[in-house]
């Protein structure tokens, strides 16, 4: 028999075996498994005195929950530093009794420059630590990215209390700039009230979570992006990026870019960008104010997130617009 006659609905046999192979591959992801993961805390513990909330944050929206979250503790009659972690040594986390970090999720993942630096924080043994991470739109592995936060910092010895995730509208600058304007702005609302009194409430149970003693269990969740996370997903987007480069005439050389790229790619004097060391992750199209960045992503130009935000007339909710209790 021909491996390739047609069968009544025009596929053939070959064809037939390929998807249905893709198929079972495809279902069976998630009896295979991704190996779970489980962290334990709830030990005994003094409460907390004082705090750090540091995060990783590009476009703002990390570092918006984290002032909130600071803010609660403060409220809690905790004393917190609250901080971006480019603007701490690592030694820095030694001198407070509860650390919370908080990300964005990148590419399914806690982004590089972030995990790089947590590795080099000195031992957090008997501390209790938070993780919370933002993200935009839906399904982006985020319950397993929070957890791989809260697992560098217990990679540590500290004692994991909770972690969140909190939702926004995506500052994934290739969605809008390939067509699919509509897909973000169905979050353009958030961060709202909703979004801040959940963040408040999750900072409430950080001290109220540090004062039990029975065991925090955390499992990861099976998903397929876990496969792909971070280096795989980063080098396909990086495939389909025809152009990066600085346009020399356009630029006002405020250094905006250079400060806000993690692995120093650019060079501001030539305009040229080390497409190795680049991690596709935006940072210089999404911030640069004169759209000097030109990047093109399948022969599309990007446009960054401050100017399709000033584009769409999007107002960023802050904090203080919502009244606590609101
Ligand atoms: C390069 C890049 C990759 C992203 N990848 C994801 C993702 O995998 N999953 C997701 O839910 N959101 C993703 N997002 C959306 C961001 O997580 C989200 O907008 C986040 O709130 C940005 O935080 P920041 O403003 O603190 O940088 C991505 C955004 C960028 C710029």
């Amino acid at each position: 028999m021909k491996t390739n006659s047609l069968d009544s609905s025009g596929e053939t046999r070959r064809s037939f075996i390929i998807r249905g192979t893709a198929s079972i591959a495809a279902l069976s992801l998630p009896l295979i498994g991704i190996p779970s993961l489980t962290v334990y805390g709830g030990q005994m513990m003094t409460p907390p005195k004082n705090a750090l909330v540091l995060w990783y944050s590009q476009t703002g929206n990390t570092q918006r929950c984290g002032r909130v979250i600071a803010q609660t503790l403060e409220d809690k009659g905790i004393l917190t530093r609250a901080s971006d972690y480019r603007d701490l040594e690592p030694s820095d986390v030694s001198n407070y009794d509860m650390i919370v970090a908080g990300s964005p999720v990148y590419y399914y993942e806690v982004p590089s420059n972030f995990r790089r630096w947590l590795a080099t924080i000195p031992s957090l043994v008997q501390k209790p630590v938070a993780s919370f991470v933002t993200f935009g739109g839906e399904g982006g592995n985020q319950f397993n990215t929070a957890l791989s936060l809260l697992e560098l910092l217990a990679d540590k010895g500290g004692i994991p209390l909770c972690m969140d995730m909190f939702g926004n509208m995506s500052t994934f600058a290739i969605t809008w700039s390939t067509g699919n304007v509509n897909r973000v702005l169905k979050h353009s609302h958030k961060p709202d009230c909703e979004s801040f009194k959940r963040i408040r409430h999750f900072a409430e149970s950080l001290t109220e979570a540090a004062s039990e003693e029975r065991p925090h269990v955390f499992h990861k969740k099976t998903d397929f992006r876990e496969w792909i996370k971070g280096g795989p997903s980063i080098w396909g987007t990086k495939l389909m990026i025809n152009q990066h480069t600085i346009d020399k005439s356009l630029c006002v050389e405020c250094g905006i870019c250079t400060d806000q790229c993690p692995t120093s790619a650019i060079d501001l004097s030539t305009g040229a960008i080390d497409s190795k060391a680049c991690i596709a992750c935006l940072a210089c199209v999404n911030n640069c104010p004169e759209q000097a960045v030109i990047m093109e992503f399948m022969h599309k130009r990007v446009y960054g997130y401050k100017t399709f935000i000033k584009q769409q007339g999007i107002h960023i909710q802050e904090p203080d617009e919502c009244p606590a209790n609101a």
